[in-house]
């Protein structure tokens, strides 16, 4: 029986994470799997009353975890950094949680803001290198506070960590095309086999070194995908072709910095930050992976009970894929598909009124 550790945290984050929790209970029931769940209480609240971030006693029992469901971090009495670097960046790095999954899916009935575009165009899969780049951590101060101050933050690339993403990417592809091919091939490149494509997203003009090394590994690891056609598109580009023609993108394969930001944007393209779901996925499961919507703890709305809780479930549902139950996630999938393409209920962030738990109980309501 998996146990799934829970870490509700800040603001939002155990608002929707109590209805991605209610939706597991229901579909466990439906499809007849039991779990343990396990509780960890960390984030603001327990900091500012005892000044722990996260205790090494409590990384060893997440560590025991199969998989870990977590909301959000981050508080506004709290300095910026303390608890997102404390808690959600020493677990992404600790349990090696080297990929960040991000799909970009526009579900039917859904409004994206990008004019002319829907479900057909707007469905692609963001994997962020998640353990490098500037978020090592890897930088200080000299003269601090002073008019000769320095600040180095350094972007840390790594050839096997590269590589190990781009991998990653070259095989998602793989199996999408497997599934069905990626529809932004011509006939000519379906003719010479090819069933989908990575795009790298990177700053080769610039980061000619970072970089350098990206667009080498990314060309020598393309050899071993045959069917798969490589892509590149400087970040800039790349931002303003998934708001011009988000067709063109499968797979992007990029940075950890540049995957924080364009996925943000890919959150609009698929309706807004309450509809994003991830996954921190440990490939060589070494330690548990850990899912959680892309948005945060949404200080601006929470304690309201006005946060939609989708893209909590939809990360429920990339939870559930990853312990190997793809009738679960599927249901899960097709239950939210069901609510958003009725038009309601829909929380305040989709232009309608309904509360959080409204919209949870919907999804529980269309599991058929
Ligand atoms: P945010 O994602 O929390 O909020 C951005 C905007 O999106 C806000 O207007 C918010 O109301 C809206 N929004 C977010 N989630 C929503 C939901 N489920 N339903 C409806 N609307 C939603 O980003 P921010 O304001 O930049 O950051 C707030 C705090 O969260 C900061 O402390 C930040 O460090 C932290 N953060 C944490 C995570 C995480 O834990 N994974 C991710 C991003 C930001
Ligand atoms: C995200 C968040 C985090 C990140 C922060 C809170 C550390 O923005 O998950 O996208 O930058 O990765
Ligand atoms: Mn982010």
């Amino acid at each position: 029986m998996p146990t799934i550790g829970v870490i509700g945290g800040d603001g939002v984050g155990p608002e929707v994470v109590r209805e991605g929790l209610a939706v597991l209970a229901d579909v466990a029931e439906r499809e007849g799997f039991r779990y343990d769940l396990v509780p960890f209480d960390l984030g603001g609240e327990r900091y500012l009353k005892t000044g722990e971030v996260l205790p090494d006693k409590v990384v060893d029992d997440l560590r025991r975890c199969d998989a870990l469901f977590l909301g959000a971090v981050g508080h506004p009495g709290v300095a910026p950094g303390i608890l997102e670097k404390g808690i959600l960046l020493r677990l992404r790095f600790e349990f090696h949680q080297y990929i960040n999954l991000r799909p970009v899916r526009l579900y039917p009935g859904v409004e994206t803001p990008i004019k002319g575009k829907g479900p057909d165009e707007i469905d692609m899969v963001v994997v962020r290198e998640n353990n490098e780049d500037l978020y090592v951590g890897a930088g200080g101060f000299t003269r601090k506070g002073t008019a000769e101050e320095v600040a180095i933050q350094t972007s840390i690339n790594t050839r096997a960590g590269v590589e190990r993403c781009l991998r990653y990417a070259f095989d998602l592809a793989r199996s999408r095309g497997r599934d069905r091919p990626y529809p932004g091939l011509t006939e000519e490149e379906r003719g010479r086999g090819l069933l989908g494509q990575v795009t790298l997203v990177a700053k080769t003009n610039v980061l000619t070194f970072a970089h350098d090394l990206w667009m080498r590994a990314f060309t020598e690891t393309a050899r071993d995908y045959p069917e798969i056609k490589s892509d590149y598109q400087h970040v800039d580009a790349c931002c303003m072709r998934m708001v011009v023609s988000p067709e063109r993108f499968d797979v992007i394969a990029t940075t950890n910095m540049f995957g924080d930001i364009i996925t943000d944007l890919g959150a609009v393209l698929q309706g807004g930050m309450g509809l994003a779901a991830s996954g921190n996925l440990n490939p060589a499961r070494t330690a548990p992976s850990m899912f959680e919507p892309v948005h945060g703890s949404a200080p601006d709305i929470a304690g309201k009970g006005i946060a939609n809780p989708i893209a909590a479930i939809l990360s429920v549902a990339m939870l559930l894929d990853h312990l190997e139950l793809p009738g679960a996630s599927e249901r899960i999938r097709r239950a939210v598909a069901r609510v958003l393409a009725a038009g309601a209920p829909k929380t305040p962030d989709l232009g309608g009124r309904a509360k959080t738990a409204d919209v949870g109980q919907a999804v529980r309501n269309a599991f058929e």
